[in-house]
């Protein structure tokens, strides 16, 4: 008899709410997360919410949250989806469905509901959650359950139920926004073969258009997460929102690619991630001195697996905290900091260091060492290449 909806003030959640009252004959109780969407979107929210029916809206700064507990944990973790997608919407689904489960219990409700289309990953993101957190929550997913068709028939009903018809204009793209990223999907994107509108992109500049000096920036990173930026110490959300800036500035952090939703078809997406494209170059670098081979290796296999159960909406899974704990730990000794130069579109290293660096300049180095024995090198190659060896013996006979 009360639920609580995820709202963003749109027609598609400004209409849910009277659906909601209309066919389930309860309270609705508006839910609105900060992680970093932008002011404009949450100013005159609640008159807003109110007038299409709620009987209160609730808004929660989740910025810090999202980016300590969901953004960095994937950054440790090198976590990439089909080897392009940063992962932007699919950490911020977790973060957003687990503090609806909690007004869900401060308000008394006993259901929750999103305006997630049933097409897509984002209805299996928050559900996961609500069943992981709260298996007893009803879900509505009214997209599922309703027979509007678009936009045209959300007005009509809208207008039929005396709530006033949202005036922020309907971008013709489905873009979701947050501190991480910002996703384009639809339109014109629809097409795989064609290239983006130059205006479509809210967050970075062209490259082409970016200064024609580079800019030199120094990430300073503790176990694997970063905690400074040219050398001053920031909070997760404004060390990303600092980059955010400088990446924008110079293109960085634009990806265009076509990927495989959970629920199988094939989706074309634009993402701006630009301080994260800084952020996943710095980390994946400083590796390179504290990882050995061997870690590196299985670090990225797991990588792989923990991307795709964030892709999926299994945050809350005992897996992906399992390989968290993996990450944790193997991150331990990749402290350090790594320079990073930004030019057009480009990140490119410049320098890195950490005390616990595993490079040896005295052992690398082509000067002849105690360490390094170059004779051992004889005997290691023949007992290594013993293999191939037979092999080649048995093929030739000897
Ligand atoms: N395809 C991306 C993902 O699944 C972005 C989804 C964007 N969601 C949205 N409601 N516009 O993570
Ligand atoms: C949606 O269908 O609600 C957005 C796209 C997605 O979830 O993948």
């Amino acid at each position: 008899n009360k639920v609580v909806l995820a709202y963003s003030g749109g027609l598609d959640t400004s209409v849910i709410v009277p659906w909601l009252k209309e066919n389930y004959g309860c309270e609705v109780v508006c839910f609105t997360a900060d992680v970093g969407q932008g002011v404009m979107e949450l100013e005159g929210l609640e008159a807003k919410a109110k007038a299409s029916g709620a009987s209160q809206l609730v808004v929660r700064d989740l910025s810090e949250e999202f980016v300590r507990d969901f953004v960095f944990p994937c950054l440790r973790a090198g976590a990439i989806y089909e080897r392009k997608y940063l992962l932007g919407t699919s950490m911020a689904r977790p973060v957003i469905a687990k503090a609806m489960v909690d007004v869900a219990k401060e308000v008394g409700a006993d259901a929750v509901s999103h305006g997630c289309t049933g097409k897509g990953n984002d209805q299996v993101r928050f559900e996961l959650t609500f069943f992981a957190l709260n298996p007893e929550l009803v879900v509505v997913a009214p997209w599922r359950e309703w027979d509007l068709k678009g936009r045209e028939d959300a007005i009509e009903y809208a207008k039929k139920h005396k709530i006033p018809v949202p005036v922020t204009k309907k971008s013709i793209y489905s873009r979701d926004r947050n501190l991480w990223h910002l996703s384009h999907e639809g339109d014109i994107l629809e097409d795989p073969a064609k290239e983006p509108r130059k205006d479509m992109y809210m967050m970075s500049v062209d490259p082409e258009d970016a200064p024609d000096q580079p800019e030199y920036v120094k990430i300073g990173i503790v176990s694997g997460i970063p905690v400074s930026v040219n050398g001053k110490e920031l909070s997760p959300a404004s060390l990303l929102s600092k980059l955010n800036e400088i990446g924008g500035q110079h293109g960085i952090g634009r990806i265009d690619m076509v990927e495989n939703r959970l629920v199988g078809m094939k989706s074309r997406g634009v993402y701006e991630t630009p301080g994260g494209t800084i952020l996943y170059s710095a980390v994946r670098e400083l590796e390179t001195l504290t990882l050995d081979r061997e870690s590196m290796q299985l670090k990225d296999m797991n990588a792989l697996k923990y991307a795709e159960l964030v892709y999926a909406g299994r945050w809350f899974d005992p897996l992906r905290e399992s390989l968290d704990a993996f990450m944790e730990k193997i991150s331990e000794k990749t402290t350090g900091s790594v320079t990073l130069k930004l030019y057009k579109g480009s990140v490119s290293v410049t320098g890195r260091e950490s005390p616990y660096s595993l490079y040896r300049e005295d052992i690398s180095s082509f000067e002849n060492g105690d360490i390094y024995n170059q004779a051992d090198a004889a005997g290691f190659i023949r007992l290594y290449g013993l293999p191939m060896r037979v092999r080649a013996m048995l093929e030739k006979g000897i």
